[in-house]
């Protein structure tokens, strides 16, 4: 009955936590159970890290050690006795893995972080009789592919899509449903709680106020200092000192340097960004100086000169953006009024809102880059 009340495209979408994954794992179990051993099976996620994180140990719960079991190093998961090929859609090598194969069954975890190409593989593979594809993911923006080319068209498509809230999952207590509520606004909450697909427009950080996120007057200097920087030559040159009070789980920005070679007419030589870098720390004791990947002659010359240990950002964008999104929502994140460079571009940093998916405008986002690359870096772990 399950096999039949299958369509061949079947989405599960909507808010986080709402029970997407464990719900549509269980249909994956139950479905595969009813197909073929001796076909071609296969699960993916945007990476297979993320494949094992959320759903392969999951899978384990569900189905038990009796019923599944998985080897990443090979690829390869068995479940009730069918093997499954293991992938991540951004390994450049799947695709060409998966381009030879005939499907029969695909699981996907988060497919609006998937490439478009190759989701349209995977379908264009799925030629056995009867070839069902089961997959979750949060809304984008609706402009997203996953929502024009199939979700919208699912009449046409032979595609079942259904929408969950997390006030639908009665697994999770009341008090971890309100705080994580409280985690998000803006279009945000519309997207992660709500389930809804809307572009991001406007600011990026429309919840940052001057009242809740910004000190004035003198701050103790206590906790654990860090400087993030995003370089520039011609582009500005951003630089954050920050500090971490670990027991509030807070942290300040201190003080910045800030520089437009442009607008000043001259650019900066590394030699002398490294003196505004030691200006900048003063005597604090820098445990480390979070920079842009990209800033190579940059981190080199910090290297050279030994005092500080230097640590390459994570510079994934959106990813970073949300970490700081919800560290203003909580006030975890506060900026002394002498950063002006980053106050500023505080009320100017905008989507770009005629992007094709999430993208911001790279325009006045130089202390932006600095703030993400701290939170994402630092701050990701130490205040999990
Ligand atoms: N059927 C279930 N039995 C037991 N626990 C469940 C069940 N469904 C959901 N849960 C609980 O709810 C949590 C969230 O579920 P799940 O991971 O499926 O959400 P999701 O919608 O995939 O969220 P996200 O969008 O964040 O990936 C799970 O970690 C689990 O604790
Ligand atoms: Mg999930």
């Amino acid at each position: 009955m399950l096999k039949d009340g299958l369509k061949r495209i079947n989405i599960l979408q909507g808010s986080v936590r709402s029970g997407k994954t464990w719900i549509s794992l269980i249909l994956w179990a139950l479905w595969i159970t009813q197909m073929p051993k001796n076909a071609n099976y296969l699960m993916c996620a945007k990476t297979l890290d993320s494949l094992k994180r959320n759903c392969l140990d999951i899978l384990s719960k569900i189905a038990g050690e009796k019923y599944f079991s998985y080897s990443l190093s090979k690829k390869e998961a068995v479940l009730m006795g069918r093997k499954i090929y293991l992938e991540g859609a951004s390994d450049a090598r799947a695709e060409e893995k998966i381009r030879g194969m005939t499907l029969s069954g695909v699981y996907c975890d988060e497919i609006t972080l998937f490439p478009q190409e190759f989701f349209s593989m995977l379908l264009s593979r799925m030629s056995a009789d009867g070839a069902k594809l089961i997959g979750t993911t949060n809304p984008d923006s609706p402009e997203h592919w996953l929502k024009k080319k199939y979700i919208d068209r699912k009449d046409e498509l032979d595609i079942y899509c259904e929408k969950f809230l997390i006030d639908d999952n009665c697994f999770l207590s009341v008090d971890f449903v309100e705080n994580l509520k409280k985690e998000y606004t803006g279009i945000f909450y519309e997207r992660f709680i709500c389930g809804e697909w809307i572009n991001a427009e406007g600011l990026v950080y429309p919840n940052f106020s001057e009242e809740k996120h910004v000190i004035k007057g003198k701050i103790e200097e206590k906790g654990d200092f860090y400087i993030s920087v995003d370089y520039g030559t011609l582009n500005p040159c951003s630089m954050g000192l920050w500090q971490i009070d670990r027991e509030k789980m807070q942290a300040t920005r201190l003080r910045e340097f800030y520089y437009d070679g442009r607008q000043e007419q001259r650019q900066m030589t590394d030699e002398e960004y490294y003196q505004q870098l030691e200006i900048l720390a003063g005597n604090l004791p820098i445990r480390q100086v979070i920079i842009d990947p990209s800033a190579a002659s940059f981190i080199a010359c910090i290297k050279r000169k030994g005092r500080f240990a230097v640590k390459k950002a994570d510079n994934k964008v959106l990813d970073g953006i949300r970490l700081v999104f919800s560290l203003l929502a909580q006030e975890r994140l506060l900026f002394h009024e002498s950063c002006k460079g980053c106050l500023r571009e505080f009320r100017s940093y905008v989507w770009d809102e005629d992007a094709q998916s999430d993208a911001v405008l790279k325009v006045n986002d130089h202390a932006m880059d600095d703030v993400r690359y701290f939170c994402n870096t630092i701050l990701r772990r130490q205040f999990r």
